[in-house]
């Protein structure tokens, strides 16, 4: 009876010191994970206005946008969107796969976007999306950085921005900063490609380009008939 306390207690405080450094190891693995918190939620939410983000759902989508199944699937996305107005708020994180070369000169366009006038977010986007075999890794083997960045801006600059605007703001270390925080908070959401979809934060199994108006309207339609948590969301669109 002794022994088996004694051993007992050996063994408990055995493993309250391997406890301790268990402890001890995830606090310095999640000091060491820790990235910069942004000042404001990582994304671009769709169609700003003071009406969005009232409604129940919240649908987080991944794009890369030198991804050809983010292309593939944004036609759908934006009819889903548009299907369900302010009910639904989209929010798109730009996440530039690193095996896609210029993909986040890319998503740092959209920053720019969004820093310099956020109206011009989504055209950018569908612009880039129009134009993306151009930006791919066959097309631009031979062609330096700096000068897919320079056509990058004069794509750009055919959506109206103020003359050099888009390129100051492309060249601003606060561009660069926003797009690492978006690829750094998709890795922590735990993306490992593109598109990845979320509702209401839970990634939705299975989803992909391939999936419908329909398809989603399966997932949709009964949430439609929740009361939602409107002040919360709506938090997330600037201008509200
Ligand atoms: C954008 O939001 C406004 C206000 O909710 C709505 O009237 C309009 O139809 C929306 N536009 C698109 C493209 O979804
Ligand atoms: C932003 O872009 C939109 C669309 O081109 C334009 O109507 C608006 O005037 C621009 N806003 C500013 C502040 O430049």
């Amino acid at each position: 009876m002794a022994t088996h306390c004694r051993s007992s207690s050996t063994a408990l405080s055995l493993l309250r010191a391997v406890g301790l450094v268990v402890t001890l190891l995830s606090l310095v693995a999640s000091s060491s994970a820790q990235f910069a918190i942004p000042e404001r939620y990582d994304g671009f939410v769709y169609n700003v206005s003071t009406e969005q983000g009232r409604g129940p759902v919240m649908w987080e989508v991944f794009v890369d946008p030198l991804c050809i199944d983010c292309k593939n699937a944004w036609p759908v996305v934006k009819q889903v969107v548009e299907k369900y107005g302010s009910a639904l708020l989209l929010i798109v994180h730009p996440f530039p796969a690193p095996f896609h070369h210029n993909a986040f000169f890319a998503s740092r366009g959209l920053h720019v976007a969004q820093m310099t006038n956020s109206s011009l977010v989504y055209p950018l986007l569908e612009l880039i999306f129009s134009n993306q075999e151009s930006f791919l890794n066959p097309s631009t083997n031979h062609e330096t950085p700096a000068h897919v960045v320079s056509r990058l801006i004069s794509l750009a600059d055919n959506l109206g921005f103020p003359t050099n605007s888009f390129e100051v703001a492309f060249n601003d270390a606060v561009t660069d900063q926003a797009t690492r925080i978006s690829f750094k908070y998709g890795c922590s959401r735990g993306v490992v490609g593109t598109p990845t979809y979320l509702v209401n934060g839970v990634a939705v199994a299975g989803a992909d380009d391939s999936w419908s108006v329909e398809d989603w309207g399966k997932l949709f339609d009964p949430m439609m008939k929740s009361p939602g948590f409107g002040m919360l969301y709506s938090s997330l669109a600037p201008g509200s």
